[in-house]
């Protein structure tokens, strides 16, 4: 989702006569557009700062004052603190204003700063007004894929995460803005859409007719546009996996089989204690509905271990889950105390290295999971859309129906292509692929 709202600072700031440049030191303006889940993220931050900050002492960056920003969740959370810890900031604004971003500028450049004390500018608001609607229209260059924000914010309250108190309340865009978005899109030359949400499937957006559409009838809809290929979702949370849902993906071709579906836990107890909504049972049997409907669905997900309390039974429970659905791919990260969450007050905290040796048993086993997955492709032939340049000259890679890159020898006017590709081999991340005879000429 910070991807997606970069570019959209970047359609904000077109008009005002900035463009985005390679490198920090050519740059009359900086942001760092920050993320807050994991404690790892904002220590990161603070030393890019003081990196930045050393190199703008060192006269190093472009013009007399350059305007350095923080913006995203880490600025949402830490607000006047980051301002204390870091005076030399002249913007500090939050996800829910960006929007506001050309006034904030106008403030910074007429306060009188310096090499060491910034603007000071500070805007954590959750406006009253939908940051959405005064957007410009989608006008940064797009690729071939595209993210697409359709639903922001969430109101779950996992008890170990900070998205509902920095993203805000759960929000759905109107149905009408995000088909105009879509199709703007894809005149540019997207092929793939994936809709962002904190909780994407929760949607539940205003339709022209008075109604409300879900998750699936948008998908229907945003599917007749001509010359979108390809639509992808995420994030997705257990408890919105409806029936229609996974009926989409049986119905709608343009679905990718593909679905991120975050358990974070295989224990009933931990579960709870997360405040997830569900068990065990009821996320297998979501999986089990989905494999219905779609029986190549790969199955991507998210698991916190060392949450406070997990014991070892409930750890073990966690690698059942893992054991019985057989994932794709996965995201796995020891929990961490976010300020604010009431998980984090907690008394049973797990100890560090309890909680590494868990992960590496976890990571052992979704990486062979991962490398029978990509394994079980050579041999076959896939549909890839060709998204970008490969590292070397005359090769391209894509992303093959289930999200994994493919690596080929392809001549770059098929850049933005679907094309069909033999497998021939599997690495723990990507595969290796070969144009099909009819395209092999178009092999560089
Ligand atoms: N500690 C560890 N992992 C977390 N996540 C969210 N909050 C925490 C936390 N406090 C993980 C969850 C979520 C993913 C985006 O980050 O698994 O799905
Ligand atoms: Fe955080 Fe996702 Fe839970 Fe919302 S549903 S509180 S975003 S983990």
């Amino acid at each position: 989702m910070n991807v997606y709202d970069s570019a959209r600072m970047a359609d904000v700031l077109a008009p005002l006569g900035y463009a985005q440049v390679a490198a920090p030191e050519q740059a009359d303006m900086i942001i760092l557009n920050t993320c807050h889940i994991r404690e790892k993220a904002a220590e990161k931050i603070y030393s890019e700062l003081g990196r930045l900050r050393l190199l703008k002492r060192a006269g190093r960056l472009r013009g007399a004052a350059p305007i350095l920003a923080v913006a995203g969740c880490v600025a949402q959370a830490e607000g006047a603190e980051m301002l204390r810890r870091a005076p030399y900031l002249d913007i500090v604004f939050g996800p829910q204003t960006y929007h506001r971003l050309p006034e904030m500028i106008a403030r910074a450049e007429r306060a009188t700063a310096s090499v060491e004390r910034g603007a000071g500018i500070l805007d954590t608001d959750f406006p009253a007004e939908v940051k959405f609607d005064h957007l410009p229209k989608v006008s940064s260059a797009a690729g071939s894929t595209s993210f697409l924000t359709i639903q922001e914010g969430c109101d779950k309250f996992c008890t170990f995460c900070v998205v509902p108190y920095t993203r805000g309340a759960e929000y759905s865009r109107p149905v009408a803005a995000v088909l105009e978005e879509g199709r703007r899109l894809v005149a540019r030359g997207v092929r793939e859409l994936t809709l962002l949400g904190q909780n994407v499937n929760a949607y539940h957006g205003a339709a022209p007719d008075g109604g409300c559409w879900d998750l699936s009838r948008l998908i229907g809809g945003l599917a007749e546009i001509d010359g979108l290929e390809r639509i992808r979702y995420t994030t997705s949370h257990p408890r919105d996996m409806t029936p229609a849902l996974c009926a989409a993906h049986r119905d709608c071709g343009a679905l990718m089989p593909y679905l991120h579906l975050p358990a974070q836990s295989g224990s009933a107890r931990i579960l709870q204690a997360m405040n997830r909504g569900y068990g065990p049972e009821e996320y297998l049997a979501s999986v089990e509905r989905l494999r219905r409907a779609r029986p190549d669905i790969a199955l991507s997900g998210d698991f916190i271990v060392g949450f406070p309390g997990e014991s070892d039974a409930d750890f073990e429970a966690t690698m059942a889950l893992v054991r019985a659905v057989g994932y794709a791919q996965a995201y796995s990260f020891k929990y961490s105390a976010r300020p604010g969450t009431p998980a984090s007050q907690l008394a049973e905290q797990v100890p560090e290295a309890l909680k590494g040796e868990r992960l590496q048993r976890l990571q052992e086993l979704l990486d062979e999971q991962q490398m029978a997955f990509n394994g079980a492709m050579v041999g076959r032939r896939l549909a890839v859309l060709l998204d970008r340049p490969g590292r070397q000259l005359g090769q391209l890679v894509g992303r093959s129906p289930y999200m994994q890159a493919v690596h080929l020898d392809a001549a770059a006017d098929l850049l933005g292509e679907v094309v069909e590709v033999d497998i021939v081999a599997a690495h723990a991340n990507s595969l290796a692929g070969r144009l099909t005879a009819d395209l092999a000429g178009r092999a560089a």
